[in-house]
């Protein structure tokens, strides 16, 4: 039972602070009237500005602790010594999103951690699934558009979508995740995150070497069907942020493992696809999943605004021994988040509590990516050399369950069975090229739905 705020009784104790100043019992209100001014005035301006994308979010703050010395691989201080302690901030967002979007509706989740560390604020902004719709985030306004709602009607419009990817075959690999049931959860605890992007960890004789993140949910995966995510839509759209802020108030520790991919930068010549592309995943076979540490959640924020929605993320918030890599959709990331920040924020962002960091910020600290990379080339705006934008979603296609693949197509088909005729004959011939089976099945599916 919650506290009485009124333990002496009554129901309407008298605030003096409660009233306006006025000329006599019934004259007009004063426009001396400074109190009255300053608490409307407060509340107008204390809505901030929202996130340009992952606008809905929810956090906890907890704790990361590394198994094991990195010390091999990265100068990073804070995975330099086993059982090593790092306050952590995570904030869980939808990436199409307003405030009012149901969590469990198809989407992709953000997965934003921040790491306190001594040397410095480090930052995994990363979501859900381990690819992206581009590769170049020259084409991230229009990724971001197409999943809007429609500027003419300001309704949702799927057909846009359909649009998009018809223009998009590199994002086929991306669809067969989003579409599958991993696009529609209804708790982040049993999600998985991925850093997406190709990061550098260099170690204190200089050596680099590539690296993708992953958090693994240490209560497992689970994911909702397109049935079950429309009803629990209906039921409680914020039912991922309930069952977060509900088993953190019940004690229930909310855990996941970090795990790192490494690859030698060399074997870029030898792949056939440039590991630097986030449409592609790293084979777990050639590239096993290494263990670094534990992350777990303890504590939901007291103060939502403070703690979590004021919080900066960046790709670019790095320490000392973690680069960026040239992945051209990294390399956009690195300056927009705190462009969009000194616009949510005001441009003395880094001085809000939650982005503080030891030691305090100066650009004088901010880690540059590459020092001492020699890199020589010609201007160029140009795709990369091995797109390779099929094989990947085939494989990916091919690995499902036939109870997973059954959902994926008829996900897929209930709605581009609504596109234009040239997006689906488009989408149509990306799925065909993944896996022939595919593209089949998806297109006698649309069939029946055309017949309904
Ligand atoms: C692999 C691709 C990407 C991933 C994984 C990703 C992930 C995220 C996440 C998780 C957030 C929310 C952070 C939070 O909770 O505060 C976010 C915010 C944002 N992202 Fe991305 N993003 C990606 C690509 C991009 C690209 C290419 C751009 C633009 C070039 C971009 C621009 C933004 C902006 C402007 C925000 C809002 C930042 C703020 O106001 O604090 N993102 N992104």
């Amino acid at each position: 039972m919650p506290p009485d705020p009124n333990p002496g009784g009554g129901c309407a104790p008298a605030v003096p602070g409660n009233h306006s100043q006025t000329v006599g019992d019934d004259g007009p209100v004063l426009v001396q009237d400074g109190i009255l001014h300053e608490r409307l005035e407060t509340f107008v301006h204390q809505k901030g500005i929202e996130r340009a994308v992952h606008t809905k979010g929810y956090g906890a703050l907890g704790t990361f602790q590394t198994y094991q010395s990195m010390r091999e691989y990265t100068k990073a201080a804070f995975l330099q010594g086993a059982g090593r302690r790092t306050k952590v901030l995570v904030r869980f967002s939808l990436a199409v999103s307003n405030r009012g979007t149901p969590d469990t509706a198809r989407n992709v989740h953000g997965f934003a951690t921040r790491f306190y560390t001594d040397e410095g604020n480090f930052d995994i902004v990363g979501n859900h699934i381990p690819v992206f719709f581009i590769r170049d985030a020259m084409r991230f306004p229009e990724t971001i558009a197409a999943l809007s709602p429609s500027p003419q009607s300001n309704l949702a419009d799927p057909g846009r979508f359909w649009d998009y990817l018809a223009r998009t075959p590199e994002g086929t690999h991306m669809l067969t995740w989003l579409y599958s049931d991993v696009g529609t959860l209804a708790s982040v605890r049993h999600m998985r995150g991925f850093g997406i992007n190709t990061f550098v960890w260099v170690n204190a004789e200089g050596r680099r070497r590539y690296i993708k993140y992953h958090w693994i949910p240490l209560a497992g995966e689970e994911y909702l069907d397109r049935q079950q995510a429309g009803e629990l839509a209906a039921k409680d759209p914020d039912a991922a942020a309930r069952d977060l802020y509900d088993a953190l108030a019940n004690g229930e520790a909310v855990e996941y493992e970090l795990c790192v991919q490494m690859m030698d930068p060399c074997d870029a010549q030898t792949l056939p696809f440039d590991p630097l592309d986030d449409t592609k995943v790293w084979s777990e076979e050639s590239y096993p999943l290494i263990p670094v540490g534990k992350m777990t959640l303890d504590q939901n924020p007291e103060d939502y605004k403070t703690q979590v929605e004021q919080a900066a993320f960046s790709p670019a918030n790095l320490v000392e021994g973690i680069e960026l890599s040239a992945d051209k959709m990294l390399q956009g990331r690195s300056f927009i988040y705190w462009d969009a920040q000194r616009r949510r924020l005001g441009p003395d962002f880094r001085g809000i509590p939650v982005n503080r960091q030891q030691g305090g910020w100066s650009p004088q600290k901010m880690v540059t990516s590459g020092q001492g990379l020699p890199v020589a080339g010609e201007l160029v705006r140009a795709d990369i050399q091995k797109p390779d934008d099929f094989t990947q979603a085939g494989e990916r296609y091919r690995s499902l369950s036939a109870d997973w693949q059954e959902r994926l197509v008829d996900n897929i088909a209930s709605e581009l069975y609504l596109a234009s005729q040239s997006a689906q004959e488009c989408v149509l011939g990306y799925l065909s090229a993944a896996d022939a089976g595919f593209g089949e099945r998806v297109r006698a599916r649309m069939e029946e739905y055309k017949q309904k």
